[in-house]
């Protein structure tokens, strides 16, 4: 059994003060039935039974938003020096215990997530599970052939020895492409690139495992995950929701 504020804090409805009070306003039923006691004890079976403002809640135990993230920001959550990704999340989901998965360059955009849940966040970072990030690239200095298109779905080792798994690299023209690597080493696109003799001037992540960044979310934004992207993010890093 647990509190219906807690539930519903945890799950993204707000902080517990905010539930507290969209539980006063009635705007909380439990089987069809306005609940305004905050501390209403829920079973597990009844969780399914709680709706808000009409609409069956979505409660999980966990949470997970998307960024659009914008060039000029580190990925972290506090810095001494730079601007971070954190004056993106708002207040009511700061103290929630959000961390970004992975790491993206302070000049590269693009589809950042962030989650309290460490094992999502552990099995989409991890080379072990397979998972998908897509990049779109622009580069500078020798145009892109057929032989790159072989070179990165083969994985290579460069002269530092750094080993780099097969990546799928789709052209659009030259100097234009879209790349998905399977891991997430430091710097790991400019890094591919530099070894074939390129530079990179323009990154942005587009998409992680089928997940691809809302076209609709601009710079800065960030928005919760819905429940059908993140039931297919859970199923593709096969982890139950
Ligand atoms: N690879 C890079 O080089 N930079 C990023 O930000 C992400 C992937």
């Amino acid at each position: 059994m647990e509190r219906l504020d807690k539930i519903l804090a945890k799950s993204g409805y707000g902080t517990r003060k905010e539930v507290k009070q969209l539980i006063k306003e009635g705007r909380v039923e439990l089987a069809g039935k306005v609940i305004i006691d905050a501390g209403f004890k829920i079973s597990a079976q009844s969780i399914k039974q709680i709706s808000v403002d009409g609409n069956q809640a979505e409660i999980h135990d966990s949470l997970t938003f998307m960024l659009n993230k914008p060039s000029g920001f580190i990925t972290a959550l506090s810095d001494a020096r730079h601007d971070t990704i954190a004056e993106f999340i708002p207040q009511k989901w700061q103290n929630k215990g959000l961390v970004p998965i992975g790491r993206l360059d302070k000049d590269t955009e693009g589809l950042l997530l962030l989650t309290n849940d460490g094992q999502l966040s552990h099995r989409i970072c991890s080379p072990k599970w397979g998972i998908e990030k897509e990049y779109y690239l622009i580069t500078q200095g020798r145009p892109f052939d057929r032989q790159d298109i072989e070179k990165f779905a083969q994985g290579f080792k460069t002269l530092d020895g750094t080993e780099f798994k097969p990546a799928k690299l789709k052209l659009i023209d030259g100097f234009e492409a879209y790349l998905t690597v399977c891991e997430g080493q430091y710097h790991q696109v400019k890094r591919m690139a530099k070894s074939t003799g390129r530079e990179v001037k323009y990154l942005k992540r587009i998409r992680i495992a089928d997940l691809v960044l809302d076209p609709d979310l601009q710079p800065g934004e960030i928005r919760m995950l819905t429940k059908d992207e993140r039931t297919r993010l859970y199923l593709a890093c096969r982890l139950m929701d």
